[in-house]
């Protein structure tokens, strides 16, 4: 056998960009299957779109557009009101894979990894051969449209056919046609997921055209704008040796003490004398840069033996017990909900996260499907629905085993919906798809506890109307006797038959109150009916243990 040497096998050694490996792994950026990496491609540029408008303090207003243009391919267009991108930004935040202004930062954004953008562009080329059309306008009577593509050798964007616009435009918009892939309608689908994005940011006023050209809006049910996400520093106790190494090369500071006290969250000058007292073999005088992988260790380790204070969680934006009642209420117009708002956890050690929860009932609740009706399990991670991987993701494992029925709900018959929002400055994904959280104990248990609660609510909604209809069923049976009894009453006792009847009447409602102010058409609280039709009333649980 001829053997080769060392030098000739490496004649063809060769470096790779990251665009050259993403186009190779395009499943890793949710682009597998058809459909799914439709609502990807919506999903990266609506995510965009709310984050830009959030971070600009805009109230947003997105407008989507599917077209179809052949088989297998669609153009789709996002279009918002945020602060836009300067000109010379375009190319690099639309078609460098790895870059963008939240990258690396401890903020709670939706995006986080500058790949977003870039990624829609390159399956946009890979699978069209074309580059996609980007137009803004930054408000200073400055607008521009161009064509983007990527070079993937290099990860370099290439921006042509730069032109000035004169319309008075501002905002974003990008247009991308894309093949390999399906509009489809089910509740994996881009209306789907617009669906549950209207539900998640109730702030925002969303248009959405679909392929046949019907056009859907859902109106913004509130004109509260989120706050504005702010940078966090992280606790001590969600750091890895890694982490604190890769955080001291790049410190601007002197000595490793100060960086410690102005790098974390709660790392007072008392923390930092026990630290110091517990890693006596570091020189804490020295700059960061020079920090070896034993001081970082001993560091962590001290770290570790240390009391601290719980993590900092008021840079944590959850979407709020008000926001969903009035976003459920808006989309899903239940005949009931319960909504749950948790304490802040920590997670890790130091990572901060707030679980919400909301049991929905009936209204637009549930999903239909073709044996009938079924609940439905909404997963969001930073108001970003979740519609794929449920099967590995915390929020379905921590609801999986819940005992529906002792609330006295059948997610398998009934029109329920179940909405988990988890809320953190870092949700730990478990791929880089980031459609599943990954099963982190503490979060499991945080959104089991408040799914717990709100089937509370439900299940004291749902005891209510059963013991309402039973009422109701025995009243008209009841009711039914009155004639009767009254006219033999009379026939007996000679009295007039019409006073006998309304008094009789008159007996039976004053034992069955609720059943009477229903009928009366006065509401009561637990909500009784007649004929089993159940008139909106929108009661919330009041979240004892999770307020
Ligand atoms: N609609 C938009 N409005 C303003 N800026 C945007 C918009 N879309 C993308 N950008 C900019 O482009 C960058 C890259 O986006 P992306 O690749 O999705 O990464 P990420 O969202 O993780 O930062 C963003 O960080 C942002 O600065
Ligand atoms: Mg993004």
């Amino acid at each position: 056998m001829a053997t080769r040497s060392a030098d000739e096998i490496f004649k063809e050694f060769k470096e790779h960009s990251v665009a050259e490996f993403f186009k190779r792994n395009r499943q890793m950026l949710g682009y597998s299957g058809k459909v799914r990496s439709l609502v990807t491609a919506v999903h990266e540029y609506v995510t965009n779109s709310l984050d830009a408008c959030e971070e600009a303090g805009i109230l947003p207003s997105i407008y989507v557009k599917v077209e179809q243009t052949g088989e297998d391919r669609y153009r789709v267009i996002v279009g918002d009101n945020g602060p836009g991108i300067p000109q010379n930004f375009a190319g690099k935040a639309l078609a460098t894979i790895l870059s963008g202004t939240k990258f690396n930062r401890y903020m709670q954004q939706r995006g986080q990894q500058g790949i977003g953008a870039a990624g829609c562009t390159m399956f946009a080329q890979i699978t069209t051969g074309k580059p996609i059309h980007f137009k803004s306008g930054t408000g200073n009577g400055k607008a521009y449209e161009c064509n983007i593509s990527i070079d993937t050798l290099k990860n370099k964007p290439i921006v042509e056919n730069m032109t000035p616009i004169t319309e008075d435009f501002h905002g974003s918009e990008v247009a991308a046609e894309f093949g390999d892939v399906k509009y489809e309608n089910s509740d994996k689908s881009v209306y789907e997921y617009l669906r549950r994005t209207a539900l998640s940011n109730p702030h925002l006023e969303l248009r959405f055209v679909d392929p046949t050209g019907a056009e859907s809006t859902f109106v913004r049910a509130t004109d509260q704008i989120p706050q504005k996400p702010k940078a966090a520093q992280p606790h001590p106790l969600g750091m890895t040796i890694n982490d604190l190494l890769d955080m001291a090369k790049v410190s601007a500071n002197n000595k490793i003490s100060a960086f410690l006290t102005e790098s974390f969250s709660r790392f007072s000058q008392n923390k930092l004398s026990e630290v110091k007292g517990i890693a006596t073999g570091v020189d804490f005088d020295k700059a960061p840069k020079y920090m070896t992988w034993a001081d970082a260790e001993a560091i962590i380790k001290a770290i570790k033996e240390v009391k601290w204070i719980a993590p900092d969680a008021s840079f944590i934006i959850p979407i709020g017990k008000a926001q969903v009642e009035v976003a459920v209420k808006n989309i899903l117009n239940p005949d009931f909900m319960s909504v749950v708002e948790r304490k802040p956890q920590v997670f890790r050690g130091g990572v901060p996260f707030i679980v919400e929860a909301a049991v929905a009932f009936g209204g637009q609740a549930g999903r239909s499907s073709d044996d009938g009706q079924r609940g439905s399990l909404m997963r969001f991670a930073n108001r970003v629905p979740l519609l794929y991987d449920a099967g590995s993701c915390a929020i379905t494992e921590a609801v999986r085993n819940l005992q529906w029925k002792r609330y006295g709900l059948d997610m398998e018959t009934q029109p329920v919906s179940v909405f988990v929002n988890v809320s953190s400055v870092y949700i730990p994904y478990s791929g880089v798809g980031k459609e599943a959280i990954a099963q982190e104990e503490e979060i499991m248990f945080e959104i089991r506890l408040a799914v717990m609660d709100a089937l509370r609510g439900v299940q004291r909604y749902v005891s209510g109307r059963k013991q309402a209809s039973h009422e109701m069923s025995r009243y008209k049976l009841i009711m039914r006797y009155t004639s009767q009894l009254a006219s033999d009453l009379s026939d007996m006792s000679d009295k007039d038959k019409e006073a006998i009847e309304k008094n009789l009447r008159e007996l039976v409602e004053m034992h069955y109150p609720k059943v009477r102010d229903t009928l009366n058409g006065k509401e009561s609280d637990e909500g009784a009916e007649e004929d089993g039709e159940y008139t909106g009333n929108v009661e919330d649980s009041t979240g004892q243990e999770g307020s």
